[in-house]
């Protein structure tokens, strides 16, 4: 058994699976897809294949040509990893089919009530393999370390419409009545964490001809309004990284109970409606998810282990897009709220210092629970840390050999440093890369960013309650300089000072969630009560975890608030995505009794 990752069944001394031929029949009622898998391998294969399932009803395997059965057996049940099914190929098999269902709790799926939607009138699906939920959607080898093309036909009923990951090829009526059929190829190898499809009422407007945006018919115009400057990101990011090399780029505004800020599924990025802020200042999430389309998505971590080398290069490069569309002010604001994040884990994993490490080791641990800022936060600095010690045109060259090296293809922090030790000989030693990847915390020698917006912005964040901006001051703030000063206020506040706050700066009744949730953080910890029914409305419509964890853990801090909190999660879990409510149920556990 040769096994790279840790939460895979896969073997690598095993046949490779080069293709999937999947379908997909979404039965809203029942709540899971009923699915065919057929998977192609790279050579004729024969003997043990053991594959990733979670939740999975395995009805039959066999090989298509010849009708020939595949023995197939299913081994005990891990809370984190699911099942392993071991098939016993037959002598020359060129593809093995598989018929099977989902579960209706299936982890990677979340089927929504027509009530969750901005329409009302439809239910929805959404789908969110990272980092290793593929296997609750189809039995695969669902490591990163493994990659496969697809095709697929999706079977949704009539008035839907289904998109994936993967570029659409054409729709049909479907066998059945009443349905239609949609066709998908994604040809280039991916990462089964980055199988994704959403079913709903959708719309779409072209952004440019590469990219459009897809959402349902209430939000279409607002997302299309919000996301316009897409083809210009796209274009940046050429400049960096090189050509763009998925064809077309193509995003999903999701209802609200998507848990992340966005998902860089392949043509196809997923986002979150609280982007949708109505003045463009939330589109960094787009530049990091379209940053991936490079740094993630062409060149991958082998597992979740590695996970820094995604999320880590990802948030340089989508502040590198900023500084050449807004200016390095705007990215040291970037690096700013980013530091915010970044010290927020540090202190949450005080206690697992383990995982502040940027190279984790994860035998045992859940990926989901391992996730914090530091891949993102602390990986970002050092790249940034190398690119400034390298010189920036001297990295940029870099990058582009990085790309060309290692483009389709997944590796480890071991391959990764091999390949900058080979371009800059000493350069890991001379900045103490061993350090960077392998001790916890925070390194001496992390870069800073500074401008004198940023420390005038902070300081007077500082002094508050006992001095108070001015008026016009305020006024001319843009959002993120208003975010700055609100993530410089103390943690708590006299009622009286809360009352100011929101009174001079209008913040419960914003609509932009950043500045939104960072209010209420604050507002919530001071047990500030006029805020409380707004705090239950953003708890009971949103689902983005980034939102729900301080949210909760603010109402922590009060008595009175914390019988809030428990009411609030009692009335809104059923609505939350499975992450989501895990996330929130860790939360409330910590609270004093
Ligand atoms: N790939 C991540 C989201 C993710 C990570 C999902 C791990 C599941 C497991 C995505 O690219 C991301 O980082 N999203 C951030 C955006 C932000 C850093 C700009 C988010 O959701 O907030
Ligand atoms: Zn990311």
């Amino acid at each position: 058994m040769s096994r790279l990752d840790p939460h895979s069944h896969f073997d690598d001394l095993q046949p490779r699976t080069e293709r999937w031929c999947l379908r997909f029949l979404v039965d809203f009622d029942r709540r899971v897809l009923g699915g065919e898998a057929t998977l192609v391998f790279a050579a004729p294969a024969e003997g043990t294949l053991d594959l990733d399932t979670k939740g999975l009803t395995i009805f039959r395997a066999w090989v298509q040509a010849g009708d020939v059965d595949v023995p197939f057996e299913l081994g005990p049940d891990d809370p984190i990893l699911g099942r392993r099914l071991r098939l016993t190929l037959p002598a020359k098999t060129g593809a093995v089919t598989l018929a099977y269902e989902t579960s209706p709790e299936a982890i990677g799926l979340q089927w929504l009530e027509p009530a969750q939607t901005e329409g009302g009138h439809k239910p929805f699906l959404f789908s969110q393999c990272q980092a290793i939920h593929a296997r609750t959607l189809v039995p695969c080898q669902d490591s990163a370390y493994a990659r496969v093309a697809y095709e697929a036909e999706v079977v949704v009923p009539e008035g839907f419409t289904a998109v994936m990951s993967a570029g659409p090829a054409g729709d049909e009526p479907g066998a059945i009545p009443g349905t239609r059929l949609f066709r998908f190829t994604m040809p280039q190898p991916i990462p089964s964490y980055l199988l994704a499809l959403a079913v709903g009422d959708l719309e779409s407007r072209d952004l440019s001809p590469r990219a459009r945006v897809w959402a349902e018919p209430a939000t279409i115009g607002k997302a299309a309004w919000e996301f316009a400057g897409v083809e210009e990101m796209i274009v940046r990011a050429e400049g960096l990284f090189g050509p763009y090399d998925w064809d077309r780029y193509d995003m999903l505004v999701l209802p609200p109970s998507f848990p992340y800020g966005g998902m860089e599924n392949p043509r196809m990025t997923f986002l979150t409606p609280t982007l949708l802020a109505g003045d463009r200042s939330l589109v960094d999430v787009v530049a990091h998810e379209l940053a991936h389309s490079w740094t993630g998505n062409l060149v991958t971590n082998a597992t979740a282990e590695h996970f820094w080398l995604n999320e880590g290069f990802t948030v340089w490069a989508e502040r590198k897009i900023l500084k050449a569309l807004h200016g390095s002010e705007a990215a040291a604001f970037g690096w700013s709220i980013g530091q915010n994040a970044l010290d927020e884990s540090l202190e949450r994993f005080k206690d697992t210092p383990e995982l502040t490490v940027l190279r984790t080791h994860l035998e045992g641990i859940d990926p989901d629970d391992a996730f914090s800022s530091i891949p993102y936060e602390k990986g970002a600095r050092l790249v940034a840390l190398l690119e400034a010690t390298a010189g920036e045109e001297a990295f940029g060259e870099f990058l582009q050999a990085y790309m060309k090296r290692f483009r389709f293809t997944s590796i480890t922090t071991e391959q990764w440093s091999a390949f900058v030790e080979e371009r800059f000989p000493g350069l890991l030693a001379k900045i103490g890369a061993d350090a960077w990847l392998h001790e916890p915390g925070m390194p001496a020698n992390a870069p800073v960013f500074r401008s004198e917006t940023l420390e005038a912005l902070e300081a007077l964040a500082k002094a508050f309650p006992a001095t108070r901006p001015e008026a016009a001051v305020m006024a001319a703030w843009s959002p993120t300089e208003l975010l700055v000063y609100l993530q410089n206020l103390p943690r708590t506040l006299a009622f009286a000072d809360c009352a100011w706050l929101d009174e001079n700066l209008q913040l419960t009744g914003r609509g932009n969630f950043e500045l939104l949730v960072e209010w209420l953080t604050i507002a919530a910890g001071s047990a500030y009560e006029p805020v409380f029914p707004r705090v239950r409305e953003v708890l009971t419509r949103v689902g983005r975890m980034k939102y729900l964890r301080p949210l909760y853990s603010a109402l922590g801090q009060h008595d009175a608030t914390r019988a809030l909190a428990r009411d609030i999660f009692a009335q809104a879990s059923k609505g939350y995505h499975g992450l989501s409510r895990r996330v929130v149920q860790g939360v409330l556990d910590k609270f004093p009794a």
